[in-house]
Order: structure tokens, then sequence, then C-alpha cells
């Protein structure tokens, strides 16, 4: 999801504090500053004695010509004729690659098949509802939650055909979500407005539902496709959902609502983008872009509020549904931060501080209180990825927080993990640290810690808490680098480097562009690897290069900057996951008001690739539907069978056109009906390993 996400029906004094979501890019002057910046750079590498190929490791290697695979019609199907080239010696890569498209469909490469499975709306649980516009609130909450997000497929009994399949519902396009919002001419991101500027209470409320988390029971029938199955296994998660604290929060003042006087529980998860797995087999939900959903009051404000960007203006506005709603208002006043009682146990001026981390589910008990794990820090968190589990170790993970200039973080556990007791607690007790990252390719962690790092009672930063809450700030001041909007990472099997998407940063300018940040006016993004020293993932330090720099044939470049092909090109960089064998699956997030538009238009609709994090080899795997976004992908324990989310097809759609019922995407179709974000899965006709 775009980082800047404003609903803003018709509201001027929002609209002129925040610039517009898609600035408009000529096509030539774009490019120029690109290539510029790019040569740029090596001059800067090369001045300071660092070779272009210190920052592009590892081996050269020309890519195979492969045949590309079939554009499916509306909806998915299985792709064109056989490739004879389809086995690749000595490549990780062995299907053919597909061109990019700009069709309103799915494509896979040859010998592949891909399935529709759990839509927006599709019942999971209760009295299971059939889906349908009209559907209400109370519905909703039975269904699967719109955006489909961060994913992953957690085996019961080791099963790659049976198992629990857990993801995020980053947010809901109310245009699309409700029957009201028909012939009104709405932006992706507005909301419908009564006509004294209030909101609709049942519209917000399932707008509250349809955010969250599913947990769905799916398996593979005896044709080989994939159902879901009924039963209570299956949980939906709302952004009403109660939740409790842990970590050093946990009762803080700071965290003490109305609803929870003792600061030590709160209601509902939001924006939950990418995800993490714990090596103890829980999910993470990770809150993105929550600060959107707030109001403040105008005037001076905590730190934790205003290096957050929560302002006196909400994009969501559910706090405007408070006063149409009765006995129910607290549920959306709690979305207003404003002071209003005598105390903070009396009204909700810290609900903000309820959101910004991370939330920790366990898939296999569906009555379990989702917990929010404050030592992980607060931010934008994207997702959480953990290094390899070492017995007797601490656990290790890393989180990006996503927005513009913002930092990577890593949580190193105070406790060490033994995999026969390993839960969550091992998260309450450790070290957060942000990255610095040197221009000679080393690095450092940097402890957040009072006493450490230029943090002190002195500048608000005298306790552990004071740092979680305002993670950020504590950052700043300890001297972490300001990245291009870091996403998802990811930590190669094989020789245990960290990969991370930094997708774009347009704001970034000459001056600033230096070590994994190297382009001024970064539209196109890239991916930054590191090891960190003596393959401990706790170290201190580490050494880190760029895995690849993002952009059409005469941006993008490849291992040792060598240019991508019409295979390989990509933008926008956002979801990263390894398979087993190696491969590094590259979801990509290019903006919607830019898809196939000026610079972004050889690049074609979102899409999913491999690539071979040695020989850096890229190729494309899947292209999606138009308007929307690759992301979640995962595959079963036997890599045959892939699960990838498609989100927000049709958000290219224009007010005008959407008003007129002229939308850019019906996917997953047929092509008369709502676009809907789903899961795609993914198979072999032969049914051996995807990518293989
Ligand atoms: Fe929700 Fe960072 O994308
Ligand atoms: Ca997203
Ligand atoms: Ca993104
Ligand atoms: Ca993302």
């Amino acid at each position: 999801m775009p980082e800047r996400m404003l609903p803003g029906t018709a509201d001027a004094a929002f609209a002129a504090n925040e610039e517009p979501l898609y600035a408009p890019v000529p096509q030539p002057a774009f490019q120029q500053v690109v290539s510029t910046r790019y040569q740029r750079r090596e001059v800067l590498l090369r001045s300071m004695g660092v070779a272009l190929a210190a920052v592009f490791g590892g081996l050269s290697r020309s890519e195979p010509t492969l045949a590309a695979g079939a554009i499916a019609a509306d909806g998915v199907a299985p792709a064109a004729a056989p490739n004879a080239a389809l086995d690749v010696p000595t490549s990780r890569l062995g299907f053919g690659a597909v061109p990019a498209s700009n069709a309103d469909g799915i494509t896979v490469p040859a010998g592949y098949r891909a399935q529709v499975l759990l839509p927006w709306g599709e019942p999971i649980c209760g009295d299971y509802p059939a889906f349908a516009i009209n559907n209400t609130a109370a519905e909703q909450a039975q269904q699967m939650g719109s955006h489909h997000d961060g994913m992953h497929f957690f085996p019961l009994q080791g099963s790659s055909t049976d198992g629990l399949l857990v993801m995020n519902h980053e947010y809901a396009e109310s245009r699309f979500l409700h029957a009201a919002a028909a012939g009104l001419k709405l932006n992706v991101f507005d909301v419908p407005l009564r006509a004294d500027g209030s909101r609709d209470p049942e519209q917000v409320l399932k707008e509250i539902h349809a955010h969250g988390v599913s947990v769905a029971h799916v398996r593979r029938d005896e044709r080989g496709a994939w159902q879901l199955v009924r039963g209570a296994r299956n949980r939906r998660i709302t952004a009403a959902t109660p939740m409790r604290f842990s970590g050093p929060l946990r009762g803080d003042p700071r965290l003490r609502t109305a609803w929870s006087p003792e600061g030590t529980h709160g209601r509902g998860t939001l924006n939950n983008c990418a995800h993490g797995v714990t090596p103890w087999g829980t999910y993470l939900a990770c809150e993105e872009n929550w600060r959107y959903y707030f109001v403040r009051d105008a005037g001076p404000a905590p730190a934790s509020l205003t290096r957050y960007g929560v302002e006196p203006l909400s994009g969501w506005r559910w706090h405007l549904a408070a006063a149409n709603a009765g006995p129910d208002a607290d549920q959306f006043a709690r979305f207003d931060a404003s002071s209003r009682g005598a105390s903070a146990g009396e009204d909700f001026r810290n609900e903000p501080h309820a959101f910004g981390w991370v939330v920790e589910i366990d898939p296999f008990d569906p009555n379990s209180v989702p917990v929010k794990r404050t030592h992980l820090g607060r931010f934008a968190h994207e997702g959480v990825i953990f290094a390899p589990a070492v017995e007797g170790r601490p656990v290790v993970l890393y989180s990006g927080d996503d927005s513009r200039f913002e930092y990577i973080y890593k949580f190193v556990s105070a406790r060490p993990f033994h995999a026969a007791t390993a839960d969550g607690a091992l998260l309450d007790e450790g070290t957060l640290y942000a990255a610095r990252f040197d221009n000679n390719g080393q690095g450092e962690w940097l402890a957040l810690v009072p006493g450490q790092n230029g943090l002190s009672a002195a500048n608000g930063f005298g306790s552990v808490p004071d740092v979680l809450l305002n993670s950020r700030g504590a950052a700043d001041l300890a001297g972490a680098t300001p990245m291009d909007r870091p996403e998802w990472g990811a930590v190669d099997p094989g020789d245990g480097q960290v990969y991370f998407s930094l997708t774009k940063n347009e704001r970034r300018t000459g001056e600033q562009a230096q070590g994994p940040n190297p382009r001024a006016a970064n539209e196109f993004g890239q991916i930054v690897r590191w090891q960190e020293t003596g393959g401990d993932h706790s170290a201190s330090t580490f050494t880190w290069e760029l895995f690849l720099l993002a952009g059409d044939e005469p941006n993008g470049r490849g291992l040792q900057g060598k240019p991508l092909t019409a295979d390989s090109i990509l933008a926008n960089p956002d979801g990263l996951w390894f398979d087993a064998d190696r491969r590094l699956w590259i979801q990509t997030d290019i903006p919607d008001g830019n898809l196939n538009t000026k610079g972004w238009s050889a690049l074609g609709n979102n899409a999913l690739l491999a690539a071979d994090p040695e020989t850096g080899e890229v190729r494309r795997f899947l292209t999606g539907p138009r308007g929307a976004e690759i992301t979640g992908c995962v595959g079963t324990p036997d890599q045959t069978t892939l699960f990838v989310n498609i989100q927000h097809p049709g958000a290219s759609t224009a007010a005008k056109a959407f008003a007129a019922g002229r939308w850019d995407s019906h996917w997953p179709g047929p092509s008369s009906t709502l676009p809907r974000s789903a899961t795609v899965v993914i198979t072999r006709e032969d049914g051996g390993k995807i990518g293989a």
C-alpha cells in the first residue's frame, strides 16, 4: 500500500496540508534524473575507492532466453504451450519468464496452474453468510477481510496439503466495500460521508471488520484443488478484537484509556501489512499505516504522536461515526485522540499509543487473545523476519519501518532460544537496535538503550518504555540511516544474508543519495543485502551491498551493475520470501496511480519474480491483474504449492470512472463483478517444485 494513504473526500484543509498521493512525473526528466544519479553514484563510489563491483558483489552470469507463458483472460487459467527450455542446468530458476502484462488477469509460466482461493467476502466462520455487496458489518466479521497481504501456511501435522492459511487484511477500499458507494465520485482512499459530514456507523463497522487477520483451514482435494475446510479452526480477528499488551509498555500510564484504565489491553489491530512467523509456530501481524485512522487535538502533542504523523485530521474518519452511534459510540470515538476527560483513563488521548506494534497470534488456538509485543518497538512495522533459531542462542528478528527516511531495526532477545520451551515471552526482554549503513559497505547496529548512543532522560529517553514508545525518535538520536521505505525482508537459508526491499523514495535529494539509498528522486526502489559479522545474527556490525536497483531497462541494474532485461525488469520491490532451495521471491507494489504510465510503462502490472541470490539472475514468474499489488508469497513445506496474494485489484480506477461503473479491474471475475482481493494458489501440472 502507498505510504500516504489519505482518504480525503472533499476535505480542503486536508488537501492543503498534504501533497497529492501520486505526483505526476514527466517521463524524460525522470529518466534523466535517475540515470544521472546512477552515474553520479558510480563516480562517488569510485572516488571513495570503492569499486562498483564491491557494492554489486557476487558472480555475474548471462540469462538464459526462455519463451514466455500465456496471459490468462478474465480470472486465472493454466498458461500456454509447453516450453522446451524449462530445464536450465545449474540455475535455480527453471521456468520460462512471463512477459510484462497490463491485462486484467493472472499470467503464470508454461506448465503452471493458478486457482483463486478465499477472495474478500468469502464466508469462513460463524453462520457462513454468503458474499454480497450489501453484506452487513456483522456478516463481514464472519467472512474473509479485504486487501489480503502478508500470509503464512501453517501445516497441520507437517502436511503440505492440509493447513492453516493465515493472512493480514491491510485495509479496505470503502468505495468497493459499500453498496451505497455505487455511483459516487470516489477516489481510491475516499470514504463516503453523510450530508452533514459525519460517517455512517454501519459502514464504519464494516470497514473495521474488513481489517485484521483471517485464519482459514484449507486442504487440497484429490483433484488438486484447494478448498476451505469449515470448522472451529477458522477465525476472524478484526480492528475491534480485544488484545493484551506485553513487554515493557504493559501497564504504562501512556497506554491507559477509558476502555483499559490499567493500560494493559487494547482493541484491534490496524493496517497489517507484512507479517512474521516465530520459531515456535505463531503468527505475527505488523501494524503499518495506523496513523491515518486517528485524529488529535490541534496544538502541541507528544513526540509519540507528532513523530508518527498523527495529525489533527483523520484519513479514515472513523471517529465521525460516533455522533450517530448512540450507546456504541465509544468504539468509534476512540479514534479521536483529543483530551476530553480529566485524565487519560477517561478518554482516548492514548489510543494511538495502542498501535504501531507487532501482534502475536496463535493460529492453532482460536480462543487465544492476541498479544501486542511492545519490546519489538513502535513504528510503521512492515513485517518481522526471524533469523533461523539456534538452540541456546538469542532469538534475532529484523523489522522495517515503511515510511520515507525511516529505519531498519533488529531485536535480539535477552534469553536464549530452547526449542522445547520457546514462546512469545522471549520477545518481551531484549535489545532493540537500529541500523547505520556506512558508505564503505560496513554497518553497525545501534542499541536503543537509555544511557547508550545519545539516549538519556534529558532528551526524553530515560527508560526502556520511553525508547519503545518513540522508537523513531530514539533511532534519530542514535544516528541510524534513513532509508528509502524499508518493506519486507528475508534471510537466505543458504548463507544467512539478510535482504530488504527499499521500495521507493521520490523525496530523496542528490545530497542524500548515498550508501544503500544511492538514487535521488528514487521512484523505482532497490534491494539491499547484508551479512552479519561472523555470520552471527546477534552481531553488532555487518557488511552490506546492493542486490539490485529496480527500474525499467534504462534504469534497472542487477548484481555488478548488470542491466536488467525485458524478463527481469521490475519496480517498487515490496514482498520478499526465500524458499528452501534459496530462490528469492520478489513481489512488486508499483503504486496504482503509476501502473502502466510514464516511467513505469514497460513494467506492466505488478509482478512476482524469482531471483538466484548467487548469480543475481532475476526472472518474472507471475503478473497480476490491473491496479493490484502482488504480496504474501509463501509455499508449502514440499514446495509444490505456492500461495500468493493479489491486493487491491481495480485500485487504479479514477473517481469519475468509478462513478460511471467503469472499473479498471473485475478480477477475479466474471467480467461484470466487483474487483476483490484474493489468494492465488500456484501449482505445477507435473506436480513439481514451484520455480525449479
Ligand atoms: Fe503496506 Fe509497506 O506496504
Ligand atoms: Ca499492501
Ligand atoms: Ca508497498
Ligand atoms: Ca508492503
